[in-house]
This record gives structure tokens, sequence and C-alpha cells, in this order.
């Protein structure tokens, strides 16, 4: 088989990094987690302690270093040459990264970064809007959903095993407004591509939805 660009959006707790790392192994592919670069600008962006505007954000972005290493089946993400892999999954960077992801600049940097990580093939990236902007010729399409209380609840167990006390109703709020504010967003909002294959995974385990993929892979 020769080496594809897969591209996988969706919205928050689909599971679309279980199932993209899984995928990635199994072809011997590079996984490429964009949700990881909006993190990024939102952890820096926090750590100011300033309020967080539209004009701080974009200072940030500016002369941002961002950096994945996918080895072994693991991203590690950097910041200006800073290991922030283990600060970048909390409930306020979440929703910091869904606001600076609306911002153009911002979405302009990125993508660009991402698609010279694509250029050699043999990729599965993950994110909102790799299908319809960043690699709009990727080989495979890939839109993964599930329920608002599946994803709520899947993100709540992988909090929860992190140690954060949180409660299952904060956090299926959380999800319903980064849905918002991913789905509503003026630039590049989280839709599904035309051409992308519809995967609801509500019902499904991961290796039946892993299965779907290598055998959209396959075609
Ligand atoms: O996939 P994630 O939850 O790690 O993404 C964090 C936020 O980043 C998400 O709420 C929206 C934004 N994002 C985006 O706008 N475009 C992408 N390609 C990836 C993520």
């Amino acid at each position: 088989m020769n080496k594809k660009i897969v591209a996988v959006d969706g919205p928050a707790g689909a599971g679309k990094s279980t199932v993209s790392k899984i995928v990635a192994q199994k072809l011997g592919y590079t996984y490429i987690d964009t949700g990881a670069m909006y993190r990024a600008v939102a952890y820096k962006v926090l750590r100011q302690g300033k309020p967080v505007t539209e004009q701080l954000i974009t200072d940030i972005v500016r002369d941002i270093d961002i950096d994945l290493q996918y080895v072994d089946g693991v991203t590690k993400v950097f910041v200006d040459g800073e290991e922030i892999t283990g600060e970048i999954r909390t409930p306020e960077v979440s929703s910091i990264a869904s606001k600076v992801a609306t911002i153009g600049f911002v979405r302009e940097k990125l993508t660009e970064l991402q698609r010279k990580m694509a250029t050699r093939g043999g990729v599965i990236m993950d994110g909102r809007d790799i299908a319809t902007h960043v690699l709009p010729n990727a080989d495979v399409k890939i839109f993964l959903t599930a329920s608002i209380e599946e994803r709520a609840r899947r993100r709540y167990d992988e909090l929860k095993a992190k140690g954060y006390d949180i409660n299952l109703d904060e956090v299926a709020k959380e999800i319903a407004l980064r849905d918002k504010q991913d789905t509503e967003r003026e630039i590049a909002p989280l839709i599904k591509a035309e051409d992308a294959v519809l995967l609801d995974t509500t019902n499904k385990t991961i290796d039946e939805v892993v299965d779907d993929i290598l055998n959209l892979c396959r075609k």
C-alpha cells in the first residue's frame, strides 16, 4: 500500500486521537495531532497571566516555536524548546485553545506548519478542518463523531484517570461550549467535508473504528 495522507476531523471526544494513534502504528505512519498545536498556543497565552485578548494571542503566535515529536506512538509537544506535553490537557487549556482557534492569524500560521508536516505522505492528521481546509487533497477523509453524552463520558473518564477533580455535568457543558465555538466560528469551522466518510463511534469499540479506517485506507 502506498503512503497515504489521512485526514480525521470531528468534535471533542469523538475518539480521533485514540484511533488515529493506533492506525498510525499499524500502518507505520506519523500521527499529527493538530489540536495539540492550538493547545500549545493556549498554554503559552495562559502562562502570561494576563487577560486573554486577541492582541495578546496574536503577539504570542507571531514568534512562537511549536514542535511535535512523534516517537514510539507518543506525541511530545514542545513550545520554544520546552516540553509541555503533560500541561496541555487541562479543561482551562481546552477552553482557551478553542478561543485561540477562532483567530485568523493563528489558523494561518498553524495551517502552514501542518501542511509542511504532511508533505511526505504516510501521515494521519486529526483536527477540525483537516479535510476541508488544511489538506483538501487528502487520500482518505474521515469525519468521526459520537453523541454528546458519550463524548462527555469519555472525556470525564480520561480526566478522572489523570486525577482531576471534575464532575460529568461540567465536562458535558465544556464540550457543548467547545462544539458551539468550533462549529460556529467564521474561519475554517468544524464541518464534515462533502467527500469525507462519516463514522459514528457512539456504539463502536475502538478496534471496530480502527478496522473501519484501515479498510478505507486499503481502498
Ligand atoms: O482536538 P483538541 O480537543 O485537542 O483541540 C483543541 C481545540 O483546538 C479545539 O477545541 C478546536 C481547536 N482546533 C481547531 O480549531 N482546529 C484543528 N485542526 C484542531 C483543533
